[in-house]
This record gives C-alpha cells, sequence and structure tokens, in this order.
C-alpha cells in the first residue's frame, strides 16, 4: 500500500452522489499514488474502536451511480457541531483529541469530509486543531453559501418533479388540491425549482411568508378558470400561522426535524375552499436513488478537486463550484454556518409570478 493516505469519512444526512464523490476521490487518488481509507459511520469511525477499511479501484465498480453511502453517516453522536438554525456547539476536546490520535496511528496524509453545514463546521474546527481536511459540499438543500450549487440537489429536484408529474394527472382526475410536501430545512431552493418545473400553480417557501387567504383566492381564481384542481408545493420549512411544524425538538448533538406542514396546510385549505384536498409527503425519497447526470458530474469535479487540493495541502477549504462554472476552493472559515437562501424577488421567484404561480403573499 502507498505511504501517502487520503481518509475518505461522509457526514451529515446522506445524499445521492455520495459515492460518486467517494470513487472519484479513490480514481484520481490512485493515480496520484494515493492509498484510499474509508472512515465508516461519519466521524465517529475515528474513535476508538476505529473503524476504517482500505477502498481499492475494485471497491468502485458501480459507484457512480449507487445511492447512498458506502460508507455509512450519522447527523448526530460526538462530532455534532451544528445544533440547530445558525446554532452551533464546540466538539468536545477529549473526542477531537482521540481522533487526531488515531487518524496519525492509521497513517493518513489528509482527510476528506464530505457533508452539509454541519459536518463542515466540525471539519473547520478540526482543521483549527491541526488536521489537515479538505471539504467537499454536501446536501439535497443546495443551501451553503460558499458554493453555486451543492451535489445531490438536482437529484432531489428531480424526485420532487416525477412526484409533481404523477400527481397532476390525479389531482386533475378528482378536481382535487394536491398539496406536495418537500425538504429543505430552512431554504425553499427544491420547492422553488421543482414547482417551476413541474409546473406548480402555488409554491410556499420559508423565504416568503404566506397566508392562507392568498392560497384560497389562487384556489378560486382557478376554479373561475374552470381549472377545478390545483398543485401545491410547500417547503417543509415554511411558517403556518406563525410556526414552523416539527416532528421534535432536536437534541444536544441533532437539530429539530422539521416536517408535517403538509397536512396541515391541506386540511386547512380544505376546510376554507371546500375543494378536497390531499397531501403527499416526499420525505426521504428524495434522498434515495440514483445521482442524475447532472450530479454525477458535480461529484466526479468536487472529488478530483478534492485530491489535487490536498497533494497541494490546501486544508481547511472546502470545494466550490463558482459563479462562472468552474471549480474552486473557499475556506472553510467563510463556507460554514452561511446558509443561502432563495432571493424573494430573485430571478427564479420573478419568472415563477410570470407565469402565475403565486407565492401565497398577494391578496
Ligand atoms: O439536510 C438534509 C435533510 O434531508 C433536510 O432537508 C431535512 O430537514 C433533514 O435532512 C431530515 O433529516 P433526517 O434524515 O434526520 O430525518
Amino acid at each position: 500500500m502507498p505511504d501517502k493516505k487520503i481518509g475518505i469519512v461522509t457526514g451529515g444526512g446522506d445524499c445521492p452522489g455520495l459515492n460518486a464523490v467517494i470513487r472519484a476521490i479513490v480514481k484520481a487518488g490512485t493515480m496520484d499514488g494515493y492509498a484510499s481509507i474509508g472512515i465508516k459511520g461519519g466521524l465517529d469511525g475515528l474513535l476508538t474502536p476505529v473503524q476504517a477499511e482500505p477502498l481499492t479501484l475494485k471497491d468502485m465498480d458501480g459507484m457512480l451511480i449507487r445511492g447512498g453511502t458506502i460508507l455509512g453517516t450519522a447527523n448526530s453522536g460526538r462530532f455534532a457541531a451544528k445544533t440547530g438554525k445558525g446554532k452551533t456547539r464546540k466538539v468536545p476536546q477529549k473526542t477531537l483529541d482521540e481522533a487526531k490520535k488515531n487518524f496519525e496511528a492509521l497513517g493518513l496524509t489528509g482527510l476528506v469530509i464530505i457533508g452539509g453545514d454541519g459536518s463542515l463546521t466540525t471539519a473547520h474546527q478540526m482543521f483549527d486543531m491541526g488536521f489537515p481536511v479538505v471539504g467537499v459540499p454536501k446536501t439535497i438543500d443546495n443551501d451553503l453559501d460558499a458554493t453555486q450549487m451543492t451535489f445531490g440537489f438536482e437529484t432531489a429536484v428531480a424526485c420532487a418533479v416525477d412526484a409533481l408529474d404523477r400527481l397532476h394527472s390525479t389531482a386533475q382526475s378528482h378536481n382535487r388540491v394536491m398539496v406536495l410536501e418537500v425538504m429543505g430545512r430552512y431554504a425553499g431552493w427544491i420547492a422553488a425549482y421543482a414547482g417551476l418545473a413541474g409546473g406548480a400553480d402555488v409554491i410556499l417557501i420559508p423565504e416568503i411568508p404566506f397566508t392562507l387567504a392568498a392560497v384560497e383566492k389562487k384556489i378560486l381564481e382557478r376554479e373561475v378558470q374552470g381549472k377545478h384542481f390545483t398543485i401545491v408545493v410547500v417547503a417543509e420549512g415554511v411558517s403556518l400561522d406563525h410556526k414552523q411544524i416539527s416532528q421534535d425538538k432536536g437534541a444536544a448533538d441533532r437539530e429539530i426535524r422539521l416536517g408535517g406542514v403538509g397536512h396541515q396546510l391541506a386540511s386547512q385549505i380544505q376546510s376554507l375552499t371546500g375543494k378536497d384536498s390531499r397531501c403527499v409527503v416526499l420525505g426521504h425519497l428524495q434522498r434515495g436513488g440514483q445521482p442524475t447526470a447532472w450530479d454525477r458530474q458535480l461529484c466526479t469535479r468536487f472529488g478530483v478537486r478534492a485530491v489535487r487540493m490536498l497533494a497541494k495541502k490546501q486544508f481547511g477549504k472546502m470545494v466550490a463550484l463558482q459563479a462562472n462554472g468552474m471549480m474552486g476552493a473557499v475556506s472553510l472559515k467563510n463556507a460554514v454556518n452561511k446558509i443561502r437562501t432563495v432571493e424573494a424577488n430573485g430571478e427564479l421567484i420573478m419568472t415563477a409570478r410570470a407565469l402565475g404561480i403565486s407565492f401565497g403573499n398577494q391578496v
């Protein structure tokens, strides 16, 4: 086995394309004379007893298209650094020391941490205490400010659009209102893109506060136009009656679990309009399955760039897709804890409004 070794770890919620990034790192790393070591079960795999295993070129067969992560992952536990919207905590020094000792015992040259804002916040803390880390931005939420796009997002949007295509025909057949609840945490990217691509009539996102009266008005307007069905896309992070709906309250080592607004919305729409209304919560379907072609190329470029950065000792940085479409790098310090949200008056929203799509804020 070569002396130079890249450690690879996947952290946070899983997302389509994680294996494609791992594959790119292993393949490009092999070409550059590195061995690759997969850390299993998220960063906790660096704690005693260490869970790590070599990743070979042979192991990478089929990984470009395989969903999930072959390394396993965790979005809670001893390395959790993000505990809520804008809330972080310091990973205990004891945990970092233990991981450092094991990192050195494994003889790793550097560690590529593939994760969202939470795992990258941890990556930043690890860099500050001397770990040679490089970050790769992952999340279906697409909410990291320092990159034009995260991988997994495009696949999640494709999944939501497929659901909308299917919901259209059943909504139309029954003259119903169909509400599709999508993920995205505090950002409305999945809802906005899927709503536009899937022909939604109403899109509700956290960035644009809405009223039920405006949603009702849109549905009744459509009735007058002879359109007796309506498709509503709602992001899980919207506030209904000034409250965000969640499944739990989170924990010291874990963020709150959003979700549930879709059913409440459908029931209120039914009461207001008298129209039969149903809700589908897309949930983790958005996180599963094969990455799209776009995500595969993005993952591959992210992975190769991460290896280049590691070889050049550009530690403490995250790979990023720049506005000009090229790969770049940003410091983890500037990348974390800066959530990118949908611009309420941006081109994306204005395009949707030009078609008559309602965001529930105009009565
Ligand atoms: O951050 C990705 C994400 O899928 C969010 O969109 C969602 O709110 C959350 O993770 C769900 O987390 P869990 O897998 O813990 O239910």
